[in-house]
């Protein structure tokens, strides 16, 4: 049925699906529906407090017994730059005055990286499977996540860092494409660099030539056609997001949704300005205008703070110029349809396309 079936075996899957974590747009409604269709849904969590992440995991449990994932972050947490955050307030000035929203008094918070209190949450909820993002917590809170039996999955943008992560033992590796919605996964260099930036085609052989591990493509997948490639690439399964976020059980609001239908491959693109970490979403007006890179935005987490008064102005005016519209390149190919039906779809077009190659082989 399937090219590489140890991904299924990995993670007691029926289709080598997984719908991608994408905190503050996924929900457990989402994550349940791909689950009970054989996929493996994913909770986002780098938004969410310890209770919300224990209610979001009984949710989908109450919904379906099958396999789910918790994803975390795992970035450094920046020195204090009392200056440099001074200065991109400033520059941030006009906007907060023309929408009239109080800018911080200093930036802090944004999101926390995987720690000790997550740690024993993961402990205590027991997911089948945990996923990192930024590379991985340190040694002890890694050991502990294996000892809680979780299953361990971690973005890879290029084959040297795949490797690093098959060294500390991770089960799976995301090799993560350019054309991804959502932050760059990048931890092992400088992202400045522009090392991380390589597009889905070129890194997902890569990596599975430089792992033994089955490897999990991620980055412009959305239809059958895209999943049949990555699998002929060598994947044993694919991670989707954007596609994911045109079914109604998406966590993103009606206005959020109606941008998404609009958007076009070259509204996608990579910005630091909305949270200091390079990320791939559809050109808002702090893209357009600041950005979309921005050498003096603050570092990640801490441009988010900055930019939070104004995506809550603006939205209460309706509109959508300061929000993160996370998107990956294939946004134009979403399809709106309930999400297990959506699922059950990629399959079955997957499984016609390695098909329909087969007989034009034979
Ligand atoms: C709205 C959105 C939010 C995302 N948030 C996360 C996240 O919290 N954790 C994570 O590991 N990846 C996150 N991602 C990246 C996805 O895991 C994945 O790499 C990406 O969606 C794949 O590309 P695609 O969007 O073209 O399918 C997010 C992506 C999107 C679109």
């Amino acid at each position: 049925m399937w090219p590489d079936i140890r991904l299924l075996d990995l993670l007691d899957l029926e289709v080598p699906l997984v719908q991608a974590p994408m905190a503050g747009a996924d929900s457990p409604a989402l994550a349940a529906a791909v689950s009970s269709a054989g996929g493996l849904g994913s909770i986002g969590c780098a938004l969410l407090s310890p209770e919300e992440i224990e209610a979001a995991a009984r949710t989908i449990r109450e919904r379906t017994n099958r396999p789910f994932n918790l994803n975390f972050f795992c970035h450094a947490e920046p020195d204090p730059d009392p200056d440099g955050a001074r200065a991109w307030l400033a520059r941030l000035g006009p906007y907060y005055a023309e929408l009239e929203a109080e800018p911080p008094a200093g930036l802090a918070g944004g999101r926390a990286p995987f720690d000790e209190e997550l740690c024993s949450l993961v402990e205590a909820v027991k997911p089948s499977v945990v996923s990192f993002h930024f590379g991985l917590p340190q040694d002890a809170l890694l050991d502990r996540v294996k000892a809680a039996g979780c299953r361990i999955l971690c973005s890879a943008t290029t084959p040297e860092e795949a490797v690093w992560l098959e060294q500390q033992g991770v089960d799976a590796i995301v090799a993560q494409g350019a054309e991804a919605g959502g932050h760059r996964g990048v931890f092992a260099e400088d992202w400045r660099t522009g090392s991380g930036m390589i597009g889905t085609l070129s890194l997902v052989p890569q990596v599975v030539d430089a792992v033994d591990l089955p490897v999990i493509a991620t980055g412009g997948i959305a239809d059958g056609r895209t999943i049949a490639a990555c699998l002929a690439l060598g994947a044993a399964g694919v991670q989707i997001g954007t596609a994911y976020l045109f079914t109604p059980e998406a966590g993103v609001s009606d206005g959020h949704r109606a941008v998404l239908a609009g958007g076009r491959a070259a509204d996608s693109q990579v910005t630091n300005v909305m949270t200091g970490r390079p990320a791939r979403g559809l050109a808002n007006r702090l893209m357009r205008e600041v950005g979309p890179i921005a050498e003096d935005a603050p570092e990640f987490p801490l441009a988010s703070p900055a930019a939070a008064p104004l995506r809550k102005a603006a939205e209460a005016k309706g509109s959508f110029d300061f929000t993160p519209l996370w998107a990956g390149q294939s946004v134009a190919m979403g399809r709106s349809m309930p999400a297990a039906d959506l699922t059950r779809r990629l399959a079955e077009e997957a499984q016609d396309a390695i098909a329909q190659l087969s007989a034009a082989r034979s």
